[in-house]
């Protein structure tokens, strides 16, 4: 629709955008927003990498914010193969840090290398800890960063891998449950803990982010994998497709073709 509501600038109209509408969900053709929550898709970027962007692309730039993953520390990466995962993985890497990826079966862990890992383990493997520590210490000690989108044990495992004084975010729950961390052990080895809470974002943050992944996608420095696209109507099956981890990064749902 290429008009605008009243008293709002024309020149939004026709422009392409994005923008978050918040929990009531993004399952429809059209959504009514406010122009303080319209982030605009830079020329030369699709509509499908700047929807797979709009979420994750803010989520992954907010947490490295958190965790602020500096040249040379070891990062571990739980879930990188996923929408999130593999552009956590590009941002590491390009913040300069060596990063260890879990990831899994050979498809996962092929794309994980290719997006900058230095190491890949693969988490089918049930020696999959030892290999993560194996890793960590070829490359100088335990993880001083850990990046968790997995949670449950397999989070409370890579707890385990954590420096003393190392940064843990635990913001993965597809386990069932965000990884159990004792806040208490956490203080005593000096660990600062960080969650799903800490990347709760202000509208003005959001937009300010968003624009930032967008950009940074237009210029070639970020790429979004899109596993697959499923038309609207098929959202009951993009969902299955995300519960058996059978797709890599991220899967969208199209409406109108688009
Ligand atoms: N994306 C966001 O903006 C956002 C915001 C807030 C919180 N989160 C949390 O962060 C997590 C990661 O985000 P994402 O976008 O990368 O998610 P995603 O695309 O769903 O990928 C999650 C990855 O975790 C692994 N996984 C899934 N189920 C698992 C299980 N039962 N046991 C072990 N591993 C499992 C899978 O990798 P393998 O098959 O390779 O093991 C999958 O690729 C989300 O699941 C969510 O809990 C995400």
């Amino acid at each position: 629709m290429r008009t605008v509501g009243e008293g709002v600038d024309a020149g939004w109209a026709g422009r392409r955008v994005i923008a978050s509408v918040g929990f009531t969900g993004g399952y429809a053709e059209q959504a009514a927003t406010t122009t303080d929550h319209l982030v605009p898709v830079p020329d030369g970027l699709g509509l499908r990498e700047a929807a797979a962007l709009a979420h994750d692309g803010v989520t992954a730039a907010a947490l490295m914010q958190a965790t602020a993953p500096g040249p040379g520390e070891r990062v571990l990466i739980l879930g990188a193969s996923g929408g999130m995962g593999t552009l956590l993985v590009q941002m590491t890497h390009a913040a300069g840090a060596h990063v260890v990826a879990v990831a899994r079966g050979d498809r996962k862990t092929a794309l994980v290398k290719e997006l900058g890992a230095d190491d890949v383990i693969d988490g089918a493997e049930a020696e999959w800890v030892e290999q993560a520590r194996a890793a960590l210490e070829a490359a100088g000690g335990p993880a001083d960063v850990v990046l968790d989108g997995v949670g449950g044990a397999i989070g409370a495992a890579a707890f385990a891998l954590t420096a003393d004084g190392g940064r843990f975010s635990a913001h993965g729950a597809p386990t069932g449950g965000f990884a159990p961390i004792d806040p208490q052990e956490a203080a005593r080895r000096g660990i600062t803990l960080r969650g799903i809470g800490d990347v709760q974002l202000t509208d003005a943050e959001y937009v300010r982010l968003a624009g930032h992944a967008l950009g940074e996608a237009a210029a070639g420095r970020l790429r979004p994998v899109i596993g697959h696209v499923y038309p609207l109507e098929q959202a009951a099956e993009a969902h299955t497709a995300i519960e058996e981890r059978s797709l890599l990064g991220k899967v969208l749902l199209s409406a109108r073709g688009e």
